[in-house]
Order: structure tokens, then sequence, then C-alpha cells
């Protein structure tokens, strides 16, 4: 165990030796090898540029913009460029966008979540639309805000909701319809030009989170992709969030959240001028907010341009049909949605092939992929969310993948004993005591002298919550990561 504040200082080059030792156990940021958490563009120098600008703003303070105007400046520079290419901006029919730079997806979304809440006062008891493919930050969003959480189920075959049954979801306490473009879990675009107009039509607002796909969608549709209309261009779309530390390729903390006018985005502001400090005007939830990673998205998007984006999104569009091609070929595959986007994503037809077991079977070669739990009448399915560095790995991966998917077959679906399964769906989730949960984890095999670190294999921890109810599942996961959160005394 690492002592973070010794008696006596650590000199320098001790100190990194010991971080890369650290980030040595970490699952691998470059290299076209981890399909989820990470995006890695691959363009040789362009981490090094985008760590060098953030060095440059790393201590500049963006709570003030007359003190700091270099953010604001950054700020508004990469509001306009988000703008621009959602179809917003001079020239468009919507030529009055502004917004705002925020750490991530999440906090753009709260953010548009607490603007639709406060611009209707009058509402008791606010309520929010979203399918259920919407990002869970919604519901983290109606959580911390006191919204009530009105999901939409979507079809099994589309993986998109039905508009109607959005429509038919918008009530008189509505304040705002969510959609995605594309969503996470399939990577799929949702109805938005109908959503949009049945939340016009009830005098509601609309938000696109596009934090995902934002910023590749504009560039494969000009690769000749079918991608359809998500953005300003349609009139009932009143605000976008879109990530730049996702497929823009800037490192984390940036994301941008956008509004059709300024009077749609006065409710997200808070200003707080009854205390003897300095007056405060917060435009999103951090207050204290470091100038790095904005001038890290600056220099990203600066220096890769247009054309830049474009040449990302071709590789990455060859990988996604590489990839995809990859599982079609392998018997006891299928694909679940042909893909829209960046992401592949597949079930298994096989009884016998327990794509828990194959994820582990694949991160044993190498290779880090995303298994999504059932939901509703979903499979249980593996995500890969593709960036352009894959381009160069398709056929490895095929090969890999042919391969895991034997020793899968032959190690078999993970054995859950059945009074476990029985308890679990007799269980309240509030009699999952720590003490509880960990005895499953030892009843599982996973070595409860391991905290600290996360198990070699997943595949128990993902059959046992997949079996599990989801507030069942809520619960054991918030109790696995409390096992994993101990600071070693
Ligand atoms: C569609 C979508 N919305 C929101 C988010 C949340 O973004 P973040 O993890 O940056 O908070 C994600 C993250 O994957 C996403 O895919």
């Amino acid at each position: 165990m690492i002592d973070v504040l010794p008696p006596e200082g650590v000199p320098a080059d001790k100190v990194l030796a010991e971080l890369r030792d650290l980030r040595a156990a970490d699952l691998p940021t470059h290299g076209g090898r981890l399909f989820a958490y990470v995006y890695d563009s691959a363009l040789p120098g362009l981490d090094e540029l985008a760590m060098s600008a953030y060095a440059l703003a790393a201590h500049v303070n963006g709570l003030d913009p007359t003190a700091f105007p270099s953010v604001l400046g950054l700020e508004n520079a990469l509001v306009g460029a988000a703008s621009r290419l959602l179809g917003g901006g001079p020239g468009t029919a919507a030529p009055d966008v502004v917004g705002s730079v925020t750490s991530g997806g999440t906090e753009s979304l709260i953010l548009a979540v607490k603007a639709a809440r406060d611009a209707r006062p009058e509402v008791a008891r606010p309520r929010l639309v979203v399918p259920t493919t919407g990002h869970a930050a919604f519901a983290k969003a109606a959580h911390y805000l006191g919204v009530a959480l009105d999901q939409v189920p979507v079809s099994a075959r589309t993986l998109r909701p039905e508009a109607g049954a959005v429509a038919a979801a918008i009530g008189p306490d509505t304040v705002l319809v969510a959609c995605s473009a594309p969503s996470y879990p399939y990577g799929v675009v949702d109805p938005v030009a109908e959503i949009a107009e049945a939340a016009t039509g009830a005098g509601v607002r609309c938000h696109v989170d596009a934090c995902f796909g934002g910023w590749t969608l504009p560039f494969l549709r000009r690769l000749g992709e079918p991608v359809p209309p998500f953005d300003f261009g349609l009139p009932g779309v009143t605000s976008i969030s879109v990530d730049l530390h996702k497929y823009a390729y800037a490192p984390k903390g940036v994301s941008v959240l956008l509004h059709r006018d300024a009077d749609l985005r006065r409710s997200q502001y808070f200003a707080f001028a009854g205390w003897p400090g300095y007056t405060m005007v917060n435009p999103v939830i951090s207050s204290t907010r470091s100038g790095g990673p904005l001038a890290a998205a600056y220099a990203t998007l600066r220096h890769l341009g247009e054309a830049g984006y474009l040449a990302l999104a071709e590789r990455t569009l060859a990988a996604v049909r590489g990839l995809a091609a990859e599982v079609s070929g392998v018997d006891g595959l299928r694909l679940l949605v042909e893909p829209e986007s960046t992401v592949v994503c597949f079930v298994s037809t096989d009884p016998g092939l327990d794509l828990f077991v194959l994820a582990d079977e694949l991160t044993a070669r190498g290779w880090h992929t995303q298994p999504q739990l059932s939901y509703g009448d979903v499979p249980a399915n593996i995500h890969l969310s593709v960036t352009a560095s894959v381009a160069p790995r398709v056929v490895e991966f095929g090969a890999d993948l042919r391969d895991a998917v034997e020793a899968a077959r032959r190690a078999g679906p993970v054995p859950l004993p059945a009074d476990l399964l029985g308890m679990l769906g007799a269980l309240a989730p509030e009699q999952l005591t720590s003490d509880l949960v960990a005895g499953i984890a030892a009843g599982l095999g996973l070595d409860p002298a391991a905290a600290g670190r996360p198990p070699e294999r997943m595949a128990p921890v993902n059959a046992l919550l997949d079996a599990a109810p989801v507030p069942v599942r809520e619960r054991l996961l918030a109790e696995f990561l409390g096992v994993l959160q101990r600071p070693a005394y």
C-alpha cells in the first residue's frame, strides 16, 4: 500500500514511477483492444498536443470569466463548433444556439433536465419522458433533481421507441422529452423528428442526447451513410448534448450542452448573491473549473479540423463493417441489430455459449468488450464501441473471437446455485446486507481477500446480476463497489 501522505516527501522520479506501476494494471487505453470507456484516434502526436494544451490551462479557473477570459474564449469557441456541426449557427434554422461546456455527458444531461424543470416552476411534480435506451444519466438526473422518470419501452426488433408511445407518455407534468442519437447500448438513432414534433405539439422541450455519437453522425452522413435528421435542423429540438471526450477524441472532462436560444438556457444557470463571499454565477454544476480540458479539446478540434474527423469517421466505419462481418461469420453469434453508427452489438444463439464467459475468454486474449445484461425483451449481449484505432485490428479480433467462442463453449455457462437464484428472486433489495453480499461473493468463488482489486473473471458476477431483478441488481452493484472502495489503512 502506498502512503500518499508520507512524513517526508518522495522524489519526483520515484513518484512518477509509482504512478506508472499503478497504471500497469489498467486496461489499455490505446491500441484498439478496448471497446468501451476510451476513444482512441490512434493518430501520432495528437495525445501529446492535447496534453501540452492541457498543461497550459490546467491551473486556470473558469469560475470567473472576467478573471480568466481565456476560459470564456475557449468555451465560446467549442460551443460554436459544436453548434455548427449540429445544425445551428448563422444561416441555419437555429441561428441563436448557445451553450456551455460541462465536465461530461452526465453533467450535460443533468443540466438539460434542470433547465427544463426550472423553466416550469408551476409544475409541482415534474416528469421526464425518456426511452429505456436513454442513458442511465437521465435516471440519475431525475433522481438528483426530484423529477419523476417515465421510461418508454423500445421494440425488441428495432431497439427504438415508437414515437407514438413517447407521445402517449407525455402528460401535463412532463417538463422534458429526451431521446438519443444514437443510444449508447445499441448505437441506433431514435425517431427524433417524430419525437420532437410530439414534444412541440405538447408544448414541451425536447433534448437530443448526442453525447455518444453526436460528433460522428454528421461525418458518417458526409460519407454517405443514411443518418436520419436528429439535430437543430428539426424545429422541435430545444437542446442537444455532445461529448468532446468521446468521438471528438479530446481527453476526458469535456462535453457541450447546446440550447436552441438563450431563453431556453436561462434556467440552467445558478446565481447566488445571498452570502458575504464573492457573487457567484455558475452555468454548470461545478463552480471551480479547470481550463485544462477545454484547452485540450480546443487543440484537438483545431488540429484535426473537419477533414481530420472525416478521415477518422471513415476508418471507424470500415472497422464497424469489418467487425460486424467477423461476428456474423461465427456460428452461435448474431448481430443484435445492423450497425447504424459506431456500435457493434451481438447476442448468443446457442444456449451452450454463455456471452459472459465469452467476454472473459476475450479478455484472456487481450480484447476488452462490454457485456450488457438482459433487459426487457432484449437478451444479454456484448457491446463494442468502435473507434478509429480498431481498424487495423479487425482481422486479428475475428480470429481470436472464433477461438474464444470455442473456449467458452468448452467451459460452458456459469453455473449459478439454484438456492442462490431462488433467493435473488425472493429478496427485497434492502435485505441485501454487506455481509450477505460478501457471502454471495465467496459462494461464487470471488476471493474476499482480493478486495481493492476487481475480480479477474467477471462471468460469475455478470451471471449473478443478470439473474437478479433490476432493484436487486442495483443494490448488488452498490455493495460490490463498496467492497472495492476501501482505503488500505
Ligand atoms: C448517449 C450517452 N449519454 C450520456 C453519457 C454519459 O457520459 P459521461 O460518461 O461522459 O458522463 C454517455 C456515456 O457513455 C452516453 O453514451
